[in-house]
């Protein structure tokens, strides 16, 4: 469950909290370390040093790019502009351990093609190999099934072991293996259907 209050002793367990100007520091934290956000640009260290000016320049502003919905342009004719709905939370153990984002555009379970499945996810190096991203996974299951989804599609690459277990451990069932529009042609991902809901 999403809670407000960051909690203060260091434990195994962590709990999913919403972003704030009263907890950015640590996500601040983490990229003066030299984390980057993106898994696609992990060792992107430009990047991530651009976020952290950003960040720093307007707290309040990089805050709200963060948590802000999308406007996705339609194509079709006749039809309106839809919002990818965006819902981060801070992956929490009394200190920030990373992040796990919903993302859905409501009434569909398709994607904007730059969308890559309704979960993205990273933990900081530091606090990797304690379970915290599969917990963080197994707590947004029923922040999707909230939203209106009673199955949500993962992606990750290929070669992405560690989250390929993490996917597996909280559910998740390979469908088809290929490559992803929001990603480049040549890197080729699995793409998994986890249930919000274990009936
Ligand atoms: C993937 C990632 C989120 C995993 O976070 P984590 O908190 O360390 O994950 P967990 O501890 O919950 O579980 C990791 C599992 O992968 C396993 N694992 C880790 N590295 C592995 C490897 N190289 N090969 C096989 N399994 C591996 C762990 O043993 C563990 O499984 P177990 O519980 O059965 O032992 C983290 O490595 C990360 O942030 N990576 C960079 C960003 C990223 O890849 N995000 C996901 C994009 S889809």
């Amino acid at each position: 469950m999403a809670e407000h209050q960051a909690p203060t002793a260091p434990t195994n367990t962590v709990v999913l909290i919403e972003p704030s100007l009263l907890n950015l520091q640590g996500f601040e934290e983490a990229l003066a370390r030299g984390w980057s956000p993106d898994p696609r640009r992990q060792q992107d260290k430009v990047y991530a040093e651009a976020e952290l000016e950003m960040l720093r320049h307007d707290r309040a502003g990089f805050l709200s790019r963060l948590i802000s919905s999308e406007v996705i342009a339609t194509s079709v004719s006749n039809r309106a502009p839809q919002y990818l709905a965006i819902q981060p939370f801070w992956i929490w153990d009394g200190d920030f351990c990373g992040y796990i984002t919903l993302r859905h555009l409501p009434g569909t379970t398709r994607f904007p093609l730059h969308v890559p499945g309704h979960v993205g996810y990273s933990i900081v190096p530091w606090k990797q190999g304690r379970g915290y991203a599969t917990q963080a996974l197994l707590l947004l299951l029923p922040i999707a099934a909230k939203a209106g989804l009673a199955r949500i599609s993962v992606i990750c690459n290929e070669n992405n072991l560690a989250s390929r277990r993490v996917i597996e451990k909280a559910g998740g069932m390979l469908l088809r293996t290929g490559t992803d529009p929001s990603d480049s042609p040549d890197i080729t991902k699995l793409f998994f259907d986890l249930p919000t809901t274990h009936n």
